[in-house]
Parts: C-alpha cells; structure tokens; sequence
C-alpha cells in the first residue's frame, strides 16, 4: 500500500488529538434531556464514527446509512441513491451525521434534506475533512476536522476502489494510481 502513498497529511496521533477535539466540542453543546443518533455514512465514516463517539460524554444512539452516488469513481454526480436506510425511528431525536469527506456537498445535500422530512428536534453535521473549495451547493458544517486541499484522500476509513481503509493515517493518494 506505502508504494501508492503520496504524502501523508494526518499522523495516527494528530487524528487523535483532533477527534478528542470534536468530541469535546460536540459534548459541551447538546443538553442534558436531548436524545441524540449519531448517523455514521458507510463505509468511509466508520473508522472516525468509532473513534469519536468514545470521546462524547453523553449516551448516543448509533445508526448508519449507506448511500451511492452515480457517476465516475473519484466524482460526485449529485444523484444519490440510499443503499441502506436507518434501523432506529430517529422522530423527536437530534441527529448528528458523521461523515469521512464532504467533497461537493452533494451527497450530504440530499442526506439533510432527507432526514429533515423525519421530524427530528434537529440536525447537525460533522466531518473528519473538508473541500471547501469543491463546494457545489450550500452546506451548513457544525463540526469540520481538517480543512484539506483539493487531492484525493485515503486513509482511516476512506478508500479508493475499497482499498487502502485500513491505514492508521490519511495520505494523499499518488495520481497515477487513479489516472491510469
Ligand atoms: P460529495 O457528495 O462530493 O461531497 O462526496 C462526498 C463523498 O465522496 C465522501 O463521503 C467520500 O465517500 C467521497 N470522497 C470525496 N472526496 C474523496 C477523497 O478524496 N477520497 C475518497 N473519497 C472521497
Ligand atoms: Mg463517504
């Protein structure tokens, strides 16, 4: 896997420190009474999902949704299909969508819009990254990790065509790899 690394831009170590991070913000900033699902993004956000809901102070509900966007494998399209939906009835409760990469904004657009039909206390959103200067629509973060370059990630959790998940750290990825 090393061989396809370009650079590594977050150690094991500054990831930590930046999901204890999180965690602490996320936990000053609900209230006591308020029921809060945690709403992981498969499978990209699972390894971050872990991670910080064990620096949240106070009880969560988790769920995760797997969604697919149509389109070529390193862009979004904006079409977004939902492969797997919640197994909680997430009426009354607070969601918190954790989420890998917001990239477009696309596919977290239509996420919102989604779960707001739900009728839910309320919503809030965050990621590990941020490409802000990919935005395609308007997007509201609660909670952004890192703001990173436009390059293609791998890493904790994130892939590319499945692969490269399970490095302790985020890199960007050689171009040759996925330009070939
Ligand atoms: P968006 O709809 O363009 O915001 O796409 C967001 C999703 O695309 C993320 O949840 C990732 O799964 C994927 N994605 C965006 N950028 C990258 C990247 O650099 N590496 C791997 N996956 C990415
Ligand atoms: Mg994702």
């Amino acid at each position: 896997m090393l061989k396809d690394i370009d650079t590594v831009l977050y150690t094991k170590e500054e990831i930590a420190q930046k999901v204890r991070e999180l965690g602490a913000k996320i936990s000053q900033e609900y209230k006591p009474e308020d029921e809060v699902v945690v709403i992981g993004v498969l499978k990209g956000a699972n390894v971050f999902l872990g991670d910080l809901i064990r620096e949240i102070s106070f009880p969560v509900y988790i769920d995760f949704m797997a969604v697919s966007s149509y389109g070529n494998s390193t862009e979004s399209s904006g079409v977004v299909r939902i492969l797997k939906d919640l197994d909680l009835d997430i009426e009354g409760k607070h969601v918190l969508i954790i989420e890998d990469i917001v990239d477009t904004g696309l596919t977290l657009k239509y996420l919102t819009e989604n779960l707001k039909s739900r009728k839910i206390a309320g919503l809030k959103i965050c990621t590990l990254l941020d490409k802000p200067k990919r935005r395609k629509c308007d997007l509201n973060i609660d909670y952004i990790g890192f703001e990173i370059p436009d390059e293609f990630i791998v890493g904790y959790g994130i892939d590319y065509a499945e692969k490269y998940r399970n490095l302790p750290y985020i890199a960007i990825l050689k171009k040759e790899v996925y330009q070939s």
